[in-house]
């Protein structure tokens, strides 16, 4: 393995993991090192650029920290989360389609009676969210665990308040025996992704807004159903059509109908996929 070159030396690196015992491990490094080289050939990657994303990928991981996860954030703006979701939950036809995760769900989140507040302080119009969890055939799912996230008026969500330590915006809750819920929170409204990091350098560099439009987080969990993440979306939202990760699908589209005595409601119903 001497006197490589640029045609020679992706083959030297594919030989040398040749024995690596996991299939999977070997047949997705093949493809990485192969794509990897291929790009760098492509554009003719000069040393000052490699060094250059050495150094954004280091201050990537040097962004992270509990609270926040930069290279979700990195492999959101960058539409690999959401090729990953569309690659890995295909559907029947009217089962709710799925979305990306994002890098604000945190673990712990409280339970709640169905009717409760989640806000739990957030800041914002109050809004009643009902809708029911069903299988494909319409029959109510109960007992379905919904996990619900949401940013705050001024478009944050709890854990970016540094000095906060309750949740707010976050609870955990069970659909009833006719697969219905209800619970009270504050309207969800459009706002940026974190820009303080090397993804907002990123954004600023390829002339990108970092905006998401208005949007609630579900994660919904029962027995013998696929886990569903997904967002209800805010019908009319200005980036429906630009969200800086991607993840819009036309059917999570809802409206939040404003009240005549004050307040929005949103009704949205799931319907979720069976597992095997
Ligand atoms: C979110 O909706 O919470 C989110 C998703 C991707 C990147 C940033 C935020
Ligand atoms: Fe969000």
């Amino acid at each position: 393995m001497r006197n490589l070159n640029e045609q020679t030396v992706t083959r030297a690196v594919l030989d040398l993991i040749a024995d690596t015992p996991n299939h999977r491990l070997k047949y997705v490094f093949t493809s990485l090192i192969t794509h990897l080289h291929g790009f760098a050939r492509d554009v003719k990657l000069t040393e000052e650029e490699l060094q250059a994303g050495i150094s954004f990928l280091t201050a990537t991981g040097q962004k992270c920290n509990d609270k926040r996860q930069e290279f979700i954030l990195l492999s959101d703006v960058l539409g690999l989360s959401m090729l990953t979701v569309a690659m890995n939950n295909k559907k029947p036809e009217g089962c709710t389609e799925s979305t990306v995760f994002g890098p604000f769900h945190v673990e712990g989140a409280p339970e709640y009676e169905n009717g409760a507040d989640i806000a739990n302080g957030a800041a914002g119009e109050p809004c009643m969210v009902r809708g029911t969890v069903r299988d494909l055939d319409g029959n109510p799912i109960a007992g379905a665990q919904l996990e619900v996230w949401q940013a705050d008026a001024t478009g944050n969500y709890d854990v970016q308040y540094p000095d906060l330590d309750t949740h707010r915006g976050r609870g955990l809750l069970r659909s009833k025996q006719d697969g219905s819920f209800e619970f009270r929170t504050v309207v969800a409204v459009a706002y940026p992704i974190p820009v303080d990091g090397p993804v907002g350098d990123l954004l600023r560099a390829t002339g990108r807004h970092p905006w998401r439009p208005a949007h609630l987080h579900f994660m919904i969990k029962a027995k013998n159903y696929q886990t569903l993440v997904t967002h209800v979306f805010r019908n009319g939202d200005q980036y429906l059509d630009s969200d800086a990760v991607f993840g819009v699908r036309q059917t999570l589209v809802a409206d939040w109908i404003r009240q005549p005595d004050g307040g929005y409601t949103l009704t949205y119903d799931f319907v979720l996929n069976p597992v095997g």
